[in-house]
């Protein structure tokens, strides 16, 4: 079994993540969280919530995960979230068609349907499975469509992002912050999408969970307050241009921004903050990048995007969360379709005087001709620009009717105004965090395997902070004097809200690999000593020492090896290392 597989096999068994509807024959893209993986995601999204919404102070929300067709009219993902398809005319088996010429064109994006059909032809490809001539290519939507309510009337759409959830929220937002900029709000939560055919287990799924924060700035102030914070962290960026010489370029946050290797400090900033995520919940930080999209691959909104990306065992550099500036598309979008106006009225540092052309009508005259009308005509005249009010005549349309005046009942006089500001439609940044990749990430990460005893021993090295397990109560044998003390102190951990797992059966050895296999941190064994001396042991799973605690002392010290305010060397006495058998 190479890493990969391990990985898989040991998520499945110790109840990480199985595949889902298993009973009934499964269907692929579509993955159960047991009872371990299931705390571990909720673990890793609330480190997220830490940094997103905690230390930033963004909003969360919680939209509903099906949308009215106008949100995706909007948001283009009903005319372009798709994927070129073709199909076998013999065995009827369907591929994704730019897929099948990847090995010809370096971008197969960046082709139209005809172009990836006239390659598959002239380059005699055939289909995989049976060698079968394949069909003219095609789009496939990748949102899955349902109905809401009865008789067909009113089509719904499972979202393919939690972002629009954000934008078309966006006045109401607005106020909470109180109208003014910067502002963000952010959504846990699931999304869906219609994949071809997902084949690597939760790096694709068609049921998956997002996580992202929309950043509305002004557009004219792209600093960001917090950068000082980040620039000395130093990263491997490959960008457009380091991607034309095949090699990333490490340097600094603030370095990039300064040689434009970044466009500006608040999605720099962002994708500081992403680094810094991504190491706090264990993803190795020598088997991370930030890679820029190429232009030919941008996602439909965006002008820019930062995707980090991780090494995987097997399935090489992936994905795993996307850095955006999707400018004003989606507002400016959604503005178009809803005929809402969402822009946000920004006042100057100090008002500004202008000159401003007033439109006077002359209503001595308007009032006896157009009587009733009258009013309506002056009103139509005082909106009219400099270039309506040239020429002899002039034109307005009033109910419906164009009216014609002599120039000569319109006087124009320009006056100075104040203007305290101006209405502005806000720009985007977005960091788009995939959960279950972030996930499958931090097992394959924290996987590692040393010989104990002539064994084989598995161990996920998880940070304490996304344990599913934080500490294991053993007592050394199945027996009343033991299971007492040892069921106290499991009492007392779950008081302090700490994941306890508690466990008797087989060896100690056996117990100790069990746990060291899903990641626990610590186990505390209760031996005959604690009887005798009132003391415990705590062992480590990486070092695989012990040391001895007093009862009394246990908790204390657990929770400060948890959040590592202590050494472990430090914690207590060294009895050494613990008997693994
Ligand atoms: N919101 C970005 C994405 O779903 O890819």
């Amino acid at each position: 079994m190479d890493k990969n597989e391990k990985v898989n096999e040991l998520a499945r068994r110790r109840g990480f993540l199985w595949p889902a509807f298993e009973l009934y024959g499964g269907a692929a893209g579509f993955y159960d969280y047991g009872p371990l993986g299931a705390p571990l995601k909720r673990r890793i999204e609330d480190i997220w919530r830490q940094f997103f919404v905690i230390s930033e102070g963004f909003a969360e929300i919680e939209a509903p995960t099906i949308g009215v067709e106008g949100i995706f009219q909007a948001s283009g993902h009903l005319s372009g979230f798709s994927d070129p398809l073709t199909g076998c005319k013999e065995c009827k088996e369907i591929y994704r068609a730019d897929h099948l010429i990847k090995h010809i064109v370096e971008v197969p994006d960046a082709l139209s349907n005809e172009e990836i059909y006239k390659c598959i032809q002239e380059n005699e490809i055939g289909c995989p499975e049976c060698g079968g001539e394949l069909s003219e290519v095609y789009e496939f939507n990748l949102m899955f469509k349902t109905m809401i309510g009865p008789g067909n009337k009113m089509a719904g759409y499972l979202r393919p992002e939690t972002a629009q959830g954000m934008f078309i929220n966006f006045p109401r937002l607005l106020r909470h912050f109180r109208d003014s900029l910067p502002f963000a709000a952010v959504q846990i939560g699931k999304s869906f999408r219609n994949e071809i055919s997902p084949r690597q287990g939760v790096i694709r799924l068609r049921e998956f969970t997002q996580a992202e924060a929309e950043i509305f700035i002004d557009p004219r102030d792209k600093t960001h307050p917090r950068f000082d914070e980040v620039k000395d962290i130093k990263m491997k960026f490959y960008s457009q241009a380091a991607q034309e010489r095949g090699e990333p370029e490490e340097m600094t946050f603030g370095e990039a921004v300064g040689r434009g290797v970044i466009a500006h400090q608040t999605l720099a900033y962002y994708i500081a903050r992403t680094y810094q995520f991504l190491l706090a919940v264990g993803v190795a930080p020598d088997k991370m990048r930030f890679r820029q999209h190429k232009s030919d691959e941008m996602a439909h909104y965006a002008a820019d995007c930062w995707d980090a990306e991780v090494f995987l065992d097997r399935l090489g550099w992936i994905e795993i969360v996307g850095v955006a500036d999707r400018t004003d598309y989606d507002l400016k979008a959604h503005t178009a379709q809803s005929k809402v106006n969402l822009s946000v009225f920004v006042n100057f540092d100090e008002p500004i005087k202008r000159q401003k052309l007033v439109v006077k009508p002359d209503f001595k005259a308007l009032g006896p001709r157009f009587k009733g009308k009258a009013k309506a005509v002056g009103e139509a005249l005082k909106a009219l620009g400099p270039e309506e009010l040239k020429g002899d005549k002039i034109r307005v349309m009033v109910d419906g009717e164009t009216i014609e005046i002599e120039s000569s009942l319109v006087s124009c006089e320009s006056v100075e105004e104040e203007v305290r500001g101006e209405e502005i439609v806000p720009h985007v940044i977005e960091p788009s965090f995939g959960i279950d990749r972030i996930l499958y990430t931090v097992l394959d990460h924290s996987y590692y395997e040393d010989a104990v005893d002539g064994e084989t021993r598995a161990v996920l090295r998880f940070h304490p902070a996304v344990a599913p397990i934080e500490v294991a109560v053993l007592p050394l044998m199945d027996r009343e004097e033991l299971v007492f003390p040892a069921k106290k102190i499991q009492e007392e951990l779950r008081g302090l809200g700490l994941r306890v797992d508690y466990d008797t059966s087989g060896s100690i050895g056996r117990r100790y690999r069990r746990n060291d296999e899903i990641g626990t941190p610590y186990e505390v064994t209760v031996d005959y000593e604690t009887l005798e001396q009132g003391t415990v042991t705590i062992r480590d799973r990486d070092s695989m020492l012990q040391i001895r605690v007093p009862l009394g002392q246990v908790a204390d010290k657990l929770q400060a090896l948890l959040c590592k305010a202590l050494k472990f060397e430090e914690a207590g006495t060294m009895v050494g290392p613990a008997k693994e058998e």
